[in-house]
């Protein structure tokens, strides 16, 4: 597992734009941390520079504990569109992720079977993606993330192109994914439902450009089921405390 730590984060792009302004956050190793806020307020561009996609302007990141093993990738990262690729089946993508890793062929196989089975796509192992509905696709993408079992996850909106009943499904099983495989995961919504039963911590985001507006801890315990949870009178007072920061 790992740490995170971003310090003084600020991000201008070319153009002028500032996206982040000194955003500060420390993340634990193995929590689940949420962030929301305003369209444009830089979530994505936080999530591209900590998985090492952009640079920032200045400040800093550092992340602890992350790879460096043959056998392991130090992160992986899940995209709001599901970006399989189109010409691969469904196991090919998800193996795809061991790529660049020295792992024996016959540990791949065992362990995209075993991930398969988690998301409810073994049926589809040898299925093509524009086989499977969106919600499938999400898995499977999800399925890809947690195959090479890296110790640091980054989802921006994985869920977001989906029915809210889908949605809610998706998220208890990565609860129950996350539960069995412990990692650190920092996850982009614009779901304050999901924010709140996802997450440790809730890093609200106030309007172009990004600063951390207020830090909420959530400390329902755990595991959580995604529909009890909601009849909870204290899940919905959190709820609109997060709507009202982002009013
Ligand atoms: N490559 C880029 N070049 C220039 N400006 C960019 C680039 N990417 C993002 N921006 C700008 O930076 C700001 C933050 O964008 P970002 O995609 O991080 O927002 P977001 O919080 O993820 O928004 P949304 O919730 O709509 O996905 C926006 O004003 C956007 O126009
Ligand atoms: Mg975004």
């Amino acid at each position: 597992m790992a740490s995170i730590s971003v310090e003084h984060l600020t991000k201008r792009y070319p153009g002028g734009t500032v996206a982040l302004d000194d955003v500060n956050v420390e993340i634990a190793d193995g929590e689940f941390v949420v962030v929301v806020g305003p369209s444009g307020c830089g979530k994505s561009t936080l999530l591209r520079i900590l998985a090492g996609l952009d640079v920032a302007t200045s400040g800093r990141i550092a992340i602890a504990g992350a790879g460096g093993r043959g056998d392991e990738l130090p992160s992986a990262t899940v995209f709001q569109e599901a970006s399989l690729f189109p010409w691969m089946r469904v196991g090919e993508n998800v193996s795809f992720a061991f790529d660049s890793l020295t792992v024996s062929p016959a540990e791949v196989k065992r362990r995209v079977s075993d991930v398969l089975d988690l998301v409810g796509l073994s049926e589809f192992e040898r299925a093509w993606p524009h086989e499977l509905s969106g919600g499938m696709k999400q898995r499977a993408a999800v399925a890809r993330a947690f195959v090479t079992d890296p110790p640091v996850l980054f989802m921006d909106e994985p869920f977001g192109a989906l029915d809210e009943q889908t949605r809610v499904g998706l998220a208890d099983e990565l609860m129950r994914l996350w539960e069995r495989s412990p990692k650190t995961i920092v996850f982009v919504t614009h779901g304050i439902e999901e924010a709140v039963t996802l997450a440790d911590r809730v890093v609200v985001l106030s309007a172009r450009p990004g600063r951390v507006k207020e830090i909420i801890p959530i400390a329902f315990p755990r595991p959580r089921d995604a529909v009890t949870l909601r009849g909870d009178p204290a899940f919905g007072a959190l709820v609109v405390r997060i709507w009202e920061l982002l009013r």
